[in-house]
């Protein structure tokens, strides 16, 4: 008997020690949740590394409220149940906010997992309007909207390139589903939408539906989801003979792509935000992020913005205490690598502008 209370004491310790915020060990720890792992690692580590640069900085520099901060990884796999998994091993290891995840369809069952514990989260990446339209008041993004960015994309199509026939593909996910909804609905009456087909994800041989998407006779193929799958379906369309170009958006935004795709990715057009080395304020961000990491990903310096967004407001609120933490992100007038950063009433940022970028020379290039 004497054992087992002995052993339940210990239990409880221990649960309690692992609990334990910044506030009692003496180091303030945040999340960084993405797909460290699996086909679209690249990203993850994108993210990583632009969480790293920050904290690195914020530390030699003395951390924050005179603490060190830790960096706690959460490998996500792009998988909605492992993104919730990390969600709660985060929230009992005492994180006191957390930068990600990546795709919507793990930020958004995550959330509900940080919402209950009263912690903010920071997504880098993901665009899904339901992240932030569920009004959660921990929940905030330094990217855009998938409204706009399926606005931006339409508008292209039809202004642009003047389209008359589109066929749409996307990849199921709620990122992919829905970024081909909203491209749907800005290309108005005078376009036709030959097909509108879902892939499933992971899979490597995706000639049937390319063959349906081909007999289409589309001008123009939209694809919503993720270079892995866009890499794959660009190749084996052009493979067939197919000549229309595709337009993706974010997710496709990748040197990955390139790989994936060969030569058959030449003038794919993709939405995304302006090109940050043409930004003076991300100068010193991408010159820092190369020495340690080589070449940014797109979404590094919006990692990097988000963990100084969450490390700022800690200062600003002299705690880490959720609800003062939260209150200060919303509070926020933040001026860093991606230029000036103020969140709106549902956590989205006042500004996210989109432009279109495009495959030329094996590169993605702004379209001026
Ligand atoms: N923007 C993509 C998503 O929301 C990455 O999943």
């Amino acid at each position: 008997m004497k054992k087992l209370i002995l052993l339940a004491v210990m239990c409880l310790a221990t649960v309690a020690c692992s609990k334990k915020t910044g506030q009692e060990t003496g180091v303030i720890k945040i999340g960084a949740a993405g797909q460290l792992t699996g086909p679209e690692a690249v990203f993850g580590a994108d993210m990583l590394n632009g969480v790293k640069l920050a904290v690195e900085e914020w530390n030699a520099k003395g951390g924050v409220l005179g603490k060190k901060i830790e960096l706690v990884p959460g490998d996500d796999q792009a998988e909605p149940r492992q993104a919730v998994a990390v969600a709660n091993k985060f929230t009992a290891e005492g994180v006191v906010g957390v930068v990600g995840h990546f795709n919507s369809s793990c930020s958004i069952p995550a959330s509900e997992v940080y919402h209950k514990a009263g912690i903010p989260q920071i997504s880098h990446a993901s665009t899904n309007p339901k992240l932030t339209d569920q009004n959660f008041d921990n929940v905030f993004r330094v990217c855009g909207r998938d409204d706009q960015q399926g606005k931006a994309a339409g508008n292209f199509a039809v202004q642009k390139l003047k389209v008359k026939r589109v066929a749409v593909i996307h990849d199921k996910t709620t990122y992919g589903q829905g970024f081909a909804e909203e491209f749907k609905k800005n290309l108005g009456a005078g376009v036709e939408v030959v097909a509108f087909e879902g892939i499933t994800k992971g899979e490597k041989d995706y000639s049937p539906v390319v063959t349906k998407v081909k007999s289409a006779n589309p001008d123009l193929i939209f694809f919503g989801g993720i270079f892995t799958e866009g890499g794959l379906l660009i190749k084996q369309y052009k493979a067939m003979g197919g000549t229309a170009p595709f337009i993706g958006g974010d997710g496709i935004m990748s040197e990955e792509l390139l790989k994936i795709g060969g030569p058959a990715t030449e003038g794919t057009y993709a939405t995304f935000g302006p090109d940050t080395k043409e930004v003076p304020s991300a100068k010193g961000f991408n010159e820092n992020y190369r020495k340690k990491y080589g070449e940014p990903g797109v979404y590094s310096v919006y990692a990097y913005d988000a963990t100084n967004i969450l490390l700022q407001s800690i200062k600003n609120a002299g705690a880490t205490d959720g609800k003062k933490l939260i209150a200060a992100i919303r509070a926020i007038d933040y001026s860093g690598a991606l230029g000036h950063i103020q969140f709106d009433a549902k956590g989205d940022v006042k500004e996210s502008p989109y432009v279109v970028w495009k495959v030329e020379s094996n590169k993605f290039k702004q379209v001026k």
